[in-house]
């Protein structure tokens, strides 16, 4: 029988992609390991952007005209790709919003504010981004509904021996848990968590921000109801990313911003809504960010997300082994099997803010902060970390390059 190998993937090729690594900061190459903040953008990406302004540029869904028309093609046929990317069963489910953040806010003001109330309860966890956090934080307390975490173990993962708890709680109406944590790298058990939800006769909502990018998503396979993600992680600009829902969901929903195009008639008295998508997507739609978002799917489908899983669990692990060789770091967060390709750490005696500004000095680009996860950091006894993230142009020399930076900022101010 043949062995199956992952196809791999050259990251110094892709490299050549990227006018960014053209530059050098400091005098030196740039080692940027700061891709899950948001990642750099291939040539390819750019000149599909820069091809849809130069030939193909008007307002969407208005225009009788051929240019019109155009635009309007080139808008949909990057909807198509974010719905091939996530395995949509419609086109109709996709729906283009401004980055993740908005997109959870979406769920959170359109199918929370009125479905929740006293004796329902939300639940999140304890490692989640403030973006699927502090939405439903708000809309519960809006509503008078409970808001529980799922706590995490010392490892940085869930624990689900806690899920009975939880439910004991309240009516458990709404799970909303990321794929993969931004901050340690974990990678949740969302299709468990989501048959959990069910049981309970709650949605599932997923943030995916972090998980896009990186490794194949498919909403049929979580069977989850919502799931999130933003273009700018994911070689894509900023300004424009995408929730995918259930139909038989987004239908029911209120609208969430009111406006030009969402409509189907506006009278004195009443207003009427549009047909899925565009009852939530009011005004101008990121056109060119759009196009933009399906070119760098191209991209990366061609790549392979197997290929690219495969190289950042190979880096998480060799940043992981790498950085076991400093009893002066602790790391924070599950074994590589279980991680994407993030690693959180502290360098003893050195507040993380510091630690990143040495390293910066070598042209190290890495994270300083609480990664928009304060709850974590509540949880891990910390106000900050250091956050290294990989992409699919990391090489391990970057991290060779962050491991000698560490023992500078350790030399220096240790
Ligand atoms: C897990 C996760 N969720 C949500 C977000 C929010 O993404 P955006 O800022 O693009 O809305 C981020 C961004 O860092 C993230 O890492």
């Amino acid at each position: 029988m043949a062995v199956e190998t992952l196809p791999a993937l050259d990251a110094r090729k892709l490299r050549a992609d990227f006018p960014i690594f053209e530059q050098q900061f400091h005098g030196k190459p740039l080692a940027f390991l700061d891709s899950a903040a948001s990642s750099q953008k291939p040539r390819q990406m750019l000149d599909a952007m820069r091809d849809f302004y130069e030939t193909s540029y008007a307002n969407v869904h208005r225009g009788v005209y051929q240019l019109a028309e155009r635009a309007t093609e080139g808008l949909e046929a990057a909807r198509e790709k974010v719905r091939a990317l996530v395995n949509a069963p419609s086109t109709r489910e996709v729906i283009f919003v401004r980055n993740a953040t908005e997109a959870l806010n979406l769920v959170a003001y359109a199918w929370g504010l009125n479905r929740l109330g006293p004796g329902d309860l939300v639940v999140v966890t304890e490692l989640e981004h403030h973006s699927n956090f502090v939405p439903w934080q708000y809309v519960a307390k809006r509503t008078g509904a409970g808001f529980r975490m799922i706590p995490l173990d010392e490892q940085g993962e869930l624990r689900l021996d806690a899920l009975e708890e939880v439910a004991r709680e309240g009516n458990v109406k709404v799970v909303a848990t990321g794929v993969v944590s931004n901050s340690l790298g974990t990678v949740n058990p969302v299709e468990r968590l989501t048959a959990w939800a069910h049981e309970q006769g709650a949605i599932m909502v997923a943030d995916a921000a972090q998980a896009a990018p990186h490794r194949t998503v498919d909403v049929q396979a979580l069977g989850c109801d919502f799931v999130a993600i933003s273009a700018h992680k994911m070689c894509g600009p900023s300004g424009v990313g995408a929730l995918w829902g259930r139909a038989e969901l987004l239908q029911e929903m209120e609208p969430f911003l009111l406006g030009g195009h969402m409509i189907r008639a506006v009278k004195a008295d009443v207003t009427t809504w549009g047909e899925l998508p565009h009852k939530f997507e009011a005004g101008t739609a990121p056109m060119a960010e759009a196009v933009g978002f399906g070119a760098a799917i191209d991209y990366l489908t061609v790549v392979g997300f197997d290929a690219i899983e495969q190289h950042e669990h190979d880096l998480v692990a060799y940043a992981l082994d790498r950085l076991a060789e400093l009893p002066w770091v602790t790391t924070y967060g599950p074994p590589p099997e279980r991680r994407a390709g993030i690693v959180s750490f502290n360098v003893d005696g050195v507040h993380p803010h510091d630690v990143a500004q040495i390293v910066d000095l070598d042209a190290v680009a890495i994270r300083a902060g609480h990664h928009c996860c304060q709850p974590l950091m509540t949880k891990l006894g910390v106000a900050a970390t250091n956050r290294a993230s990989f992409y699919l142009y990391t090489v391990p020399e970057e991290i060779d390059r962050l491991v000698a930076g560490l023992h500078r900022a350790k030399q220096i101010l240790g």
